[in-house]
């Protein structure tokens, strides 16, 4: 299936842009419950549902103007992206999708208060944003589960960044995937911390596009992933509804480490973990055993997040240097 099939679905044939800016934010997420595995890579469609909690305030602003000019302009932090490197290519490749030939170039900024490509899923909050912010460039005027739909056409995870909160992607069956996007869950908890814990903002070695097709081809581990996922979902789900937080963090940790074990049993084997890594999830298996009520969920990247309550803050922070203690359900931003 490719692309301009689902973007003439949802908006028509490619237009020209109603404003001369806009823009939006979008809220980083992270995967309790992991996508990991596409059914169709062109149009990112996972081959199991996900659920994630946005980590707001965190996350990415982009602003979109038109600009008299012959290229597409991009910013990141302050820094002009090449439009040739993989980062540019895609990126205009998504913008090209949407407007007629005719259609005036765009200088996109974008500012994130995550590191980028380093497990923080920025790309889920990039491509969030930039597609909140061509709604409004287009006047497109959708509604909050279409825009989920054309973000997944620039990453997977991005569909889960429309909203704040918990957000579950549904996997769908519909070729063309109108039934693969996110929903948010009613549920809050104001209670439920997440802390990064950085040990690297350094680039990942392995894209997760490359790691994912690399895990479906070669792991046999794979095979369990399904099942994994199917149980996990269930239960994280109860667990958050009934407010359960051991069964939470118990599920969140044992899911990303099944992702991870698929990628180990991987050929050529990939693995995520720097040596600080495995330090940190001994330290917090050790702290545990204690009576510490933390537990931890880990991405495509090196780096911790850990999932405890706001009960236990301080004890936390005393224990690991978490570079930022995040209460995605605080009002208090
Ligand atoms: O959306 P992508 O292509 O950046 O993949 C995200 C993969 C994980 O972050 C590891 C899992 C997830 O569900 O976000």
């Amino acid at each position: 299936m490719n692309k301009t099939a689902v973007i003439e679905k949802i908006i028509g044939s490619p237009m020209l842009p109603k404003k001369d800016k806009a823009k939006a934010f979008a809220p980083s997420n992270i995967a309790l419950c992991k996508y990991w595995g596409k059914r169709d890579p062109v149009l990112n469609l996972p081959m199991t549902g996900s659920l994630s909690v946005s980590l707001n305030p965190k996350g990415s602003e982009t602003q979109i103007n038109i600009q008299d000019a012959k290229e597409d302009t991009i910013i990141v932090d302050g820094e002009k992206i090449k439009n040739d490197t993989t980062f540019g290519k895609n990126l205009i490749h998504y913008l090209d999708l949407f407007r007629a030939p005719t259609s005036p170039r765009l200088t996109i900024t974008t500012c994130n208060n995550i590191p980028v490509a380093a497990g923080f899923a920025s790309s889920a909050s990039g491509f969030g944003a930039l597609t909140k912010a061509l709604n409004q460039l287009y006047d497109w005027q959708l509604p909050q589960k279409q825009l989920s739909i054309l973000a997944r056409l620039g990453s997977g995870s991005a569909c889960r960044s429309l909203w704040n909160g918990f957000v579950e992607w549904h996997q769908g069956s519909d070729p063309l995937g109108m039934d693969s996007h996110g929903e948010p869950l009613k549920t809050t908890w104001p209670q439920l911390c997440i802390g990064i814990v950085t040990i690297s903002s350094q680039k990942k070695p392995y894209s997760s596009r490359e790691a994912m097709a690399q895990t479906l081809e070669t792991s046999t581990l794979y095979q369990a992933w399904p099942k994994q996922v199917e149980q996990d979902l269930k239960a994280i789900k109860k667990a958050i509804h009934e407010k359960n937080f051991l069964e939470l963090g118990r599920h969140s940790e044992q899911n990303a480490n099944a992702m991870h074990a698929t990628l180990m049993a991987s050929w050529p084997s990939i693995s995520y973990h720097l040596p600080q890594t495995i330090e940190i999830i001994q330290k917090i298996w050790a702290i545990r055993k204690k009576g510490l009520d933390v537990y931890y969920t880990q991405d495509a990247g090196p780096n911790i997040k850990l999932l405890f309550l706001e009960k236990d803050k301080k004890t936390v922070a005393e224990n690991f240097s978490c570079s930022d203690i995040i209460q995605p359900f605080s009002t208090n931003y």
